[in-house]
């Protein structure tokens, strides 16, 4: 069931249930993080493998003392700049957040959304909620409680519907190692972002060979119908236009039949394409078509979280 009703969604979190709520990034399948029985849930109801860990999202950072140890100080000055947001800090836990929620990592991922509706219920929640994006394991994330409805509907109970996400990537993972600041997964926060208030900092690029960096398998995004990240004018020999779906930045391609197109932002605007990138990859996938080609967008600001989204979902293992 879809609805609006924070004091329903309270009910069944506080009754270790699992509810989706909306966050400015992506929807979560949410569970109280302090409840192995509420975690193994959502686990279970993703088909997601244990050993991959999960955020925990509450609504203020003053709340973050109950269950990890003090931010350093660089992280600090970021949860202090971009708290709530699309940011997601590591931070060494406490013994009352379960191993299962971490992967049995002594660090966990902490997040404040800013979204009204998740904030206010959770304000109501005396626990943290952990919550990955609500997809099926492998798929795409989901950005509006429709697109949860469609996969996750049968097995969850409620939907908090928050409307379609304002920022459309999911949050960017920031921790410390070997005392720098690093970006472990690319994000709705773009580095330079980050960087204009820290400085420099480390991004990890993402790798299957490395599957211990957060991020998880390189074709975690994955579609269904393949999709192929290349330059639109430069077809390869023999491949019909017909049977093509077009994910393009600006401008389509000529002769590739129009309802086939989508066009992120004819403004140029990398915001507005992040925003609808996700969406954009649903309905393709759903086309009577052979291969989705997509076209690589400028490698800066929101434009790098893009590309590597399109480069995960192109991804071949
Ligand atoms: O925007 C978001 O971050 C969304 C919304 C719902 O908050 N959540 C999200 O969760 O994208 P998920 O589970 O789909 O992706 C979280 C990523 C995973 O790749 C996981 O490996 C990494 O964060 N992660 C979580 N906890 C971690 C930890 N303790 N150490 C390292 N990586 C961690
Ligand atoms: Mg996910």
């Amino acid at each position: 069931m879809i609805g609006k009703d924070l004091d329903y969604a309270a009910q069944l979190l506080t009754a270790e249930e699992i509810v989706a709520i909306p966050t400015e990034t992506v929807y979560g399948l949410a569970g109280n993080a302090l409840s192995t029985k509420a975690v193994t849930k959502i686990f279970a109801v993703k088909n997601r493998p244990a050993f991959d860990p999960l955020i925990i999202h509450t609504n203020a950072v003053s709340r973050l003392a109950a269950w990890t140890e003090s931010l350093p100080d660089p992280l600090r000055e970021l949860a202090d700049r971009f708290m709530p947001g699309p940011l997601t800090l590591l931070v060494p836990k406490l013994p009352v957040i379960p191993d299962l929620v971490t992967a049995g990592s002594p660090r966990v991922a902490v997040r404040i959304p800013r979204h009204p509706l998740s904030l206010a219920l959770l304000e109501r929640l005396s626990f943290p909620l952990a919550a990955p994006s609500a997809n099926p394991f492998g798929y795409i994330s989901p950005t509006t409680a429709q697109h949860v409805e469609q996969q996750l509907g049968e097995k969850i109970n409620y939907i908090l519907d928050g409307g379609p996400c304002t920022v459309g990537l999911e949050s960017t993972i920031v921790g410390m190692e070997q005392d720098q600041i690093t970006v472990f997964r690319k994000g709705g926060l773009a580095v330079e972002t980050i960087e204009a208030v820290v400085g420099p900092v480390r991004v990890k690029e993402h790798s299957s060979s490395n599957p211990q960096a957060p991020g998880m398998l390189k074709s975690h995004y994955a579609p269904r119908v393949p999709l192929r990240l290349g330059v639109l004018g430069e077809l390869q020999n023999g491949q019909s236009k017909e049977r093509l779906g077009i994910l393009a930045f600006r401008a389509g391609l000529p002769g590739v039949p129009a309802e086939q197109q989508i066009i992120l932002s004819q403004a140029g605007d990398l915001q507005e394409a992040a925003q609808g990138l996700f969406a954009a990859m649903r309905r393709l996938d759903q086309m009577d078509i052979d291969l989705i080609l997509a076209e690589p967008f400028p490698e800066t600001g929101l434009g790098r979280a893009i590309n590597d989204r399109l480069r995960r979902a192109s991804a071949e293992e």
